[in-house]
Formats: C-alpha cells, sequence, structure tokens
C-alpha cells in the first residue's frame, strides 16, 4: 500500500513541541523573537512570509516585521542588519529571498551573525554542517530528514539521490543524509542518463523545479519520493516537480504538494528560533 506522508500533520507536531518549549520559556521570563526582514513586494515572498508569521504567532514566537521598499540601499540593509544582530531581545534575523538585484545576497547572508542565522545560509553554518559540527540547518532539507524519521523511513545504507544542488536544498540535503549514514549521489542539470541514476535510489529527494518533470520512469519501484517542488499548473492549481499521479502507485511512500514539504520548511524554523536562544543563553 503506498503510504502519502503527511507533512501537513508531522509540521504540526514539531510546532506543538516547539510552542510548549517556547511557554516553558516563557515561564522563566524568556522570550523567543524573530525579525522578519523582505525588501520590495514579490507577491510569492509576501506569502512565505505571511506564513512564517502565522506560524510564529502559533508557536507564541514574536516576530518583528521589517518590509522595506524595493530601493532601500544595501547598506541600509546591512545596517538593519547589524542593529538586529547586537539587540539581546532578537534570537532569529531571517531574510527572505531573493533580494532585489541590486543587491548581493551573498554578502547580506554573511552579515547575518551565525548566532542569529535560522535559516542556515551564513557560510559558518554550511562549513559547520560540512562537518559535523553543531549548527543551523537549511530548513527544507532538515524538514525532509524529519519528514522521513517520523514516517519510520530507514536512511542507514539506503541509495539515496538528490535531484538538483541549490545551497538552499540539493547540497544541504545530499550532507544531511549522508549524515544519517544514506549513500548518497547528487544529480543536476547536466547529469548524463538521469533516469538510470534515479532508478537506483531507495530515496528519491526531487529539487529541479520543473512542474511534473519527473514520472514512474524515473522511479524504483517501492522508492521514497519526496517532492521540494512547488507550482501552479494550467488550472492555477499547486503541483510539484513529481507527477504525483503517475508515481503514487509504483512508490511505497510519497509527498503530495501541498501538504507535503511546504509546511515542514516552516515548522523548523521555528525549531531553529529556539536553537537560536539555547546558542545565545551559552554565550
Ligand atoms: N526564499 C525561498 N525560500 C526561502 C527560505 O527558506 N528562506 C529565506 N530567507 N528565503 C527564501
Amino acid at each position: 500500500m503506498i503510504k502519502i506522508i503527511d507533512g501537513k500533520a508531522i509540521s504540526k507536531e514539531i510546532k506543538d513541541e516547539v510552542k510548549e518549549a517556547v511557554s516553558g520559556l516563557k515561564e522563566q521570563g524568556i522570550t523567543v523573537s524573530l525579525a522578519v526582514i523582505q525588501v520590495g513586494n514579490d507577491p510569492a515572498s509576501g506569502v512565505y512570509v505571511g506564513n512564517k508569521k502565522k506560524a510564529c504567532e502559533y508557536c507564541g514566537i514574536e516576530s518583528v516585521s521589517y518590509e522595506l521598499a524595493e530601493e532601500t540601499t544595501q547598506d541600509e540593509l546591512l545596517t538593519l542588519i547589524e542593529k538586529l544582530n547586537k539587540d539581546e531581545k532578537i534570537n532569529g534575523i531571517l531574510v527572505q529571498l531573493p533580494l532585489p538585484k541590486h543587491m548581493d545576497e551573498d554578502a547580506v547572508i554573511k552579515a547575518i551573525a551565525p548566532i542569529k542565522d535560522v535559516d542556515g545560509f551564513h557560510p559558518q553554518s554550511v562549513g559547520a554542517l560540512c562537518i559535523g559540527q553543531p549548527g543551523f540547518v537549511s530548513c527544507t532539507p532538515a524538514g525532509i530528514i524529519e519528514l522521513l524519521k517520523r514516517s519510520n523511513v530507514e536512511i542507514a545504507g539506503k541509495e539515496c539521490v538528490v535531484i538538483g544542488r541549490s545551497n538552499i536544498v540539493g547540497k544541504p540535503m545530499a550532507i544531511l543524509l549522508l549524515r544519517e549514514n544514506g549513500t548518497v549521489t547528487i544529480t543536476h542539470s547536466r547529469t548524463k542518463d538521469l533516469k538510470e541514476v534515479t532508478k537506483r535510489a531507495d530515496i528519491l529527494v526531487v529539487a529541479i523545479g520543473k512542474p511534473k518533470m519527473i514520472t514512474r520512469e524515473y522511479v524504483k519501484e517501492g522508492a521514497v519520493v519526496i517532492d521540494v517542488g512547488i507550482h501552479r499548473n494550467e488550472n492555477n492549481k499547486l503541483c510539484g516537480d513529481v507527477d504525483f499521479d503517475d508515481v503514487a502507485p509504483v512508490c511505497s511512500a510519497i509527498t503530495p504538494v501541498p501538504g507535503g514539504v511546504g509546511p515542514m520548511t516552516i515548522a523548523m524554523l521555528m525549531k531553529n528560533c529556539l536553537t537560536s536562544v539555547a546558542l545565545m543563553q551559552n554565550q
């Protein structure tokens, strides 16, 4: 029987755990707060930022919003980040990407204090992840590991194939699967004979950015398929990188879109805000 991995339910479990921990901290007089910075008014970013603020509210985390105009200069943004870095009341700093074209994203990410880097994008966080040291982990791949574990999918010794090599998903995903003792292959747009590689996967993580590209010809019978993509199809309905109706009958478990990986990203962000509190206390 195919199992539909319910990201919505699992993300609620995690948010409830965070909510309880936040309420415990409140009893000790400690508040948890996240600064959310959005520059410009990209509508998709607006939706993501709105969902992050809603999750904060649910968990009892205070969100402090900065909605900056498209014309904001990079120096102005860096000055704000510097101020938030020093502000003891702020635990996490999130700068919603993409930034307007006149800004250098790498320079902005690097300006965030690593101790408040709840997105896990800072080079120090990425480096720590690569060498197995504690630090913030990018929320989407961290959420996928959590989905697999809470769905009782064994990773150790499994053939894991990741499609996509972005800094936010593909690369950290591969490192995390390796950390769980999977045998990991990363594929990308220049991979020769992609189907031949993906058909070896016991666990296939798809973050390719092309609607419904992965059909059953890419999937081994009984594989676990994780779909990171999110798109609107011709009927304005949400769909992923995986052709769900075609693939679901041949795999043992699959994440739907919506309601799979998406909600997990936000739940892990909430969890990272708690981690930041612990790091700041141990400073
Ligand atoms: N843009 C798309 N995904 C993300 C994310 O996880 N964090 C931030 N900051 N921006 C994004």
